[in-house]
């Protein structure tokens, strides 16, 4: 631990040599006085008032040796020692009642969410552990809810058909939470059994499946990924109501150079959004839970990005707080990356015009198009897996 300590802070001072020099010689004047500056160039940690913001702290503190050094000897506020949570982080944290100042007429999402933002880990109940035993070139993976299977099989016959299709080899999983009777679901367990013997594609971890919840199913899946299917080249993460052109998307992959294809994260990208303020929205998010903007993130009806990613994306998760919006939430562990997601034509998440949306060939260049029910998948695919269609 000290070794990389001492790295750590020299290279610091050598940063702060840099500085002075530099300011030195910027100098018009000519004047070549040694400017040394008042201050560490780091500001103290302050509290943000809203709790997503806070947690971040605490975590960038963790993950950050230098500051952390800095606060070892100086002695930490409370709130930045927060050591309580980290023992026991799957049981309901009642702190946040009183650290989040509205928690009470808050709505009900936003406390679950807050009561078990620290949790990450829930127990797979249905696993397909030899399903990348080859390591497919494409993996399809659709965020689904356990009462849509006319989406699953829809996809199943249309778009998300596993094997080998345009010459690389696609395997498609579904992602479920649990539907559960707490939530007014009728018990569909068997069925879904029924489901999983007969097509070997679902993956379901007991976790309360809302919408809030995306993005625990996203960090699952990002683990899943590690541990089941290291080896695929690319991953579709999308909804069970978007259509794929997985021929388009395959011609793309293929194209790639093998730089692009390390680095590949491409989407509907959403640049210079923040949150929403107003309580009528899906998508409100208060300021007691978080302030400022959004970094850019690929709306999450479906991104394309590649196996090294999803490696990389799996670790960056482990330093960014849980955000109760999941695409938004993948956007954050791409900054902490250091990266953008890439915004592609080809991703029509806010649809096509209406007048192009019975044309065949409207849809031969797309990549995605959202929304789409189950027969459309079927009627679309039909159109662009015929040997005659023909488009100019
Ligand atoms: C680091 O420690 C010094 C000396 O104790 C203190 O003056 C400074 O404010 C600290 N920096 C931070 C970021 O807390
Ligand atoms: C954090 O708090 C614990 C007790 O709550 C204390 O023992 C420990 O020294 C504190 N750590 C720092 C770095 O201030
Ligand atoms: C399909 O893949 C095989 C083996 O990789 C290759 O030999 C063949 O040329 C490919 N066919 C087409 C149509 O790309
Ligand atoms: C998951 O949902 C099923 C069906 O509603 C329910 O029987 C089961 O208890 C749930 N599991 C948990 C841990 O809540
Ligand atoms: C997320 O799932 C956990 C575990 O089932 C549950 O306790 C929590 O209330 C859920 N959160 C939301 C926002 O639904
Ligand atoms: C993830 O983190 C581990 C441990 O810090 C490191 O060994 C590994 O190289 C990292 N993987 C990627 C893809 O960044």
């Amino acid at each position: 631990m000290k070794g990389p300590l001492v790295v750590t802070v020299m290279m610091v001072k050598l940063f702060i040599f840099i500085l002075i020099t530099r300011h030195s010689s910027q100098d018009k004047n000519g004047n070549h006085k040694v400017r040394i500056p008042t201050k560490p160039f780091w500001a103290k940690l302050v509290p943000s008032i809203s709790y997503w913001n806070r947690q971040q702290q605490i975590l960038d503190l963790q993950n950050n040796p230098v500051l952390a050094a800095n606060y070892s000897t100086a002695g930490m506020p409370d709130w930045l020692n927060d050591t309580s949570l980290i023992s026991n982080p799957c049981q309901p944290n009642f702190r946040v009642t009183t650290q989040v100042k509205d928690y009470n007429s808050l709505p009900n999402r936003f406390k679950d969410f807050l009561l078990y933002m620290h949790c990450r880990s829930y127990p797979i109940m249905v696993d397909q552990p030899n399903i990348c035993k080859e390591p497919p070139f494409l993996l399809l993976a659709i965020k689904s809810l356990a009462p849509h299977f006319d989406r699953r099989q829809a996809i199943r016959q249309s778009w998300g058909q596993a094997g080998v299709v345009a010459n690389q080899t696609v395997v498609t999983i579904f992602l479920l939470g649990n539907a559960s009777a707490g939530d007014h679901y009728p018990d569909l367990t068997e069925m879904l059994h029924y489901e999983s013997a007969r097509h070997k594609d679902i993956i379901q971890w007991d976790y309360r499946d809302s919408f809030f919840n995306l993005t625990v199913k996203e960090v699952l899946f990002l683990e899943w990924i590690q541990t089941r299917c290291p080896g695929a080249r690319f991953i579709f993460k999308g909804d069970d109501d978007v259509f794929v052109n997985t021929y388009r998307i395959l011609d793309f992959l293929k194209g790639l150079s093998e730089s692009q294809a390390k680095d590949l994260f491409v989407g509907d990208v959403i640049t210079n959004a923040g949150p929403h303020r107003d309580k009528k929205v899906k998508y409100f998010i208060p300021e007691s839970m978080y302030t400022g903007t959004y970094p850019p993130y690929a709306g999450g009806g479906g991104y394309l990005y590649s196996g090294d990613i999803a490696a990389r994306l799996h670790n960056a998760s482990q330093q960014v707080a849980l955000y109760p919006i999941d695409d938004v939430y993948t956007g954050m562990c791409l900054r902490k990356l250091g990266l953008a997601p890439e915004k592609n034509k080809g991703f029509r998440t806010f649809n096509i015009e209406e007048k192009y949306r019975s044309n065949p060939c409207a849809y031969k260049s797309l990549m995605l198009v959202h929304p789409r029910t189950p027969q459309e998948m079927i009627q679309i695919w039909a159109w662009l897996s015929c040997p005659s269609l023909n488009c100019q």
